[in-house]
């Protein structure tokens, strides 16, 4: 449902369309020449368009009125068409046009923000339906730290496609299929030789039960060669193992969603069994397109730029997981009609998907000509790492329980704010707002691509960039609001608001930046863009207007409770996208 109406609140995509026409009207011939506007970082302006070097470079030699860069930019101010957005213009260094915004545009943006709901501030992408594939554990396996990286990142990813008006189809890929069912089943009938007897209690901890199993996996070729045979009953669909394979993933679901349940995620299970019937046809298709080639037995695409190929049939005639990511893909593109496709998993996977997405360029499934979409993008991130540097692991070095994790940042939580009188169901709410908030916003605000290390006191810390001192923050301008005993609806619809103390006006250029920062996390995928955004909005709220604007009390209150109220709005969508849980008292 993308709107049509265009976002009047992203400052530089409107620049840029005053810009687009000065470039038209001074170099009318050169048809590829897209304004480049971008946020000022000096003190000359609140945006720059930087197109005059580039300009020139194309332009030179042509017997253009032009004498070098500066005189291009020159000419790109003067040609701007007139605009209420702009309040002045100058021209430095080499060319680039430094843009003042007029805060009087400013202020009627946010204005306008305040009645008209945030929303209207979402980006706009070129993109209608969207998979994201994330989290995706494996039934009977240990769900990890890297499996809770892919679940924050992917739901903020989600969240931040769904707000941008994308239709976002939530993906759990789990690993529900392959051969070490043939083990885990067979290991389940001797254990229960009822099978009406499995249930959570009975099997205890799924993890322990994989580790028992492979045990006698390894230990006795006999169960082995049972186990092996499974696998073929269970492909075939046998009753009898189809039902003990239900089982196994129906336990091991119970305990993903304790973990979802927790951090607020929603997704939509479509394991790799869902694709399996896929495979064989797509597979035919590859083959008929002249891709799939015999290999040491194996059936393989060999792919340029690749020191091996793509195995695609295993030489035991089994299916693996690219020939399953290949049909998944398949399905995606033609019976979901999505045009992008993420994929959210550790770095480690990286050459997995850059194989199995130049596959499908080979064989027409993406497009090569340069096309935007469909388009697949791999998410990759780093690892989470102890205190000691290493990976992260319990003093035991087993692998952390998701849930104990997250019952331990609970728990510490509580502790941080235990002193404020809180009833037992406030606390707990708060609780689980900052605990779950605090490791969330200590993984998203790293760039994904690097390691973090997983501490606790820090990310629990008021101080510094911490979910704990943003919700507080955020909670602080609400106490402001509170405190003035106004009604803070009425004033939206009959205050105004005034940018004229700089304070006012950096805060008020910044709350507008909201879009456009929304846009950079959405189009790089990156939610530290946005994490950053917020802790600054939070710091510029601080530093440069409440230390310097008296609120409450002052002859400008109506305004800067205004801009208090949208600060708080912005920030608690920034919580919002970020799977966040605002709190409002402190
Ligand atoms: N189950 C895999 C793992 O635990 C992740 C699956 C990611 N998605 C995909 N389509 N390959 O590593």
């Amino acid at each position: 449902m993308a709107t049509e109406e265009e976002n009047v609140g992203n400052a530089r995509q409107q620049l840029a369309k005053l810009f687009e026409v000065s470039l038209r009207r001074i170099v009318p011939d050169e048809q590829d020449v897209a304004p480049v506007i971008a946020a000022s970082t000096g003190k000359f302006g609140d945006y720059q368009c930087n197109n005059a070097m580039g300009l020139w470079s194309k332009i030179k030699g042509k017997g253009s009125e032009f004498r070098g860069p500066p005189s291009v930019g020159q000419a790109i101010m003067k040609n701007l068409p007139d605009s209420e957005i702009i309040e002045s213009c100058s021209v430095a260094g080499p060319g680039f046009v430094n843009v003042v915004l007029s805060k009087k545009w400013l202020a009627k943006r946010i204005q306008k923000m305040l009645i008209d709901g945030i929303e209207k501030w979402a980006p706009q992408l070129p993109i209608k339906r969207a998979v994201v594939d994330f989290s995706s554990p494996n039934i009977a396996k240990e769900m990890h730290v890297g499996h809770l990286r892919s679940t924050i990142i992917g739901d903020t990813l989600a969240r931040i496609l769904e707000f941008s008006n994308v239709e976002v189809l939530r993906r759990n890929h789990v690993g529900d299929w392959g051969t070490q069912f043939g083990m885990l089943i067979e290991f389940l009938f001797e254990k229960f030789p009822n099978i009406e007897d499995v249930n959570e209690s009975a099997i205890g901890d799924l993890q322990a039960f994989y580790k028992a199993s492979k045990q006698r996996f390894d230990d006795d070729p006999a169960f082995k060669e049972r186990a092996q045979r499974a696998v073929v009953s269970l492909q075939g669909g046998e009753p009898l193992y189809r039902n003990a394979w239900l089982k196994i993933c129906e336990i091991s679901r119970k305990e993903f969603h304790k973990v979802y349940e927790r951090l607020g995620v929603h997704l939509e299970e479509k394991g790799e069994s869902f694709y399996n019937p896929y495979i064989p046809g797509v597979l035919k298709e590859l083959s008929d397109k002249g891709l799939i080639e015999e290999s040491q037995g194996a059936r393989v695409i060999f792919l340029e730029g690749f020191n091996i190929p793509l195995i695609v049939v295993k030489s035991d005639g089994g299916f693996n997981y690219a020939s399953t990511d290949l049909a998944a893909l398949w399905y995606r593109l033609n019976e979901e009609k999505a045009d992008w496709i993420i994929y959210v998993t550790d770095v480690g996977q990286q050459q997995h998907f850059n194989m199995f997405f130049e596959a499908a360029k080979r064989a027409g499934w993406l497009p090569t000509d340069g096309a935007l979409k469909p388009k697949v993008t791999h998410v990759g991130f780093g690892l989470v790492l102890g205190e000691d540097g290493k990976r992260f692991r319990t003093r035991s070095s087993e692998v952390v329980r998701l849930v104990d994790l997250l019952d331990e940042a609970k728990d510490r939580s509580k502790k941080v704010l235990v002193e404020r009188g809180w009833t037992e169901q406030e606390l707990n709410q708060i609780a689980e707002a900052v605990g779950y908030g605090a490791v969330k916003y200590a993984d998203l605000k790293n760039n994904r691509l690097t390691n973090y290390t997983f501490d606790f006191d820090q990310m629990l810390s008021d101080k510094g960039n911490t979910a704990v001192y943003l919700l507080y923050a955020h909670a602080r301008i609400c106490s402001i609001i509170r405190k003035s005993g106004k009604n803070i609806d009425e004033l939206k619809q009959t205050g105004e608001i005034v940018l004229d103390h700089d304070g006012e006006r950096e805060l008020g250029l910044h709350l507008l930046q909201f879009s456009e920062n929304v846009e950079e996390t959405c189009t790089n995928l990156l939610p530290n863009v946005l994490c950053e955004y917020l802790y600054n909005l939070s710091e510029v709220f601080t530093k440069k207007f409440y230390s310097n604007c008296q609120v409450v009390g002052s002859r400008e209150e109506t305004s800067r409770l205004l801009l208090c109220e949208a600060t708080a709005i912005v920030m608690r969508k920034c919580f919002n996208l970020l799977g966040i849980e605002p709190v409002y008292k402190i």
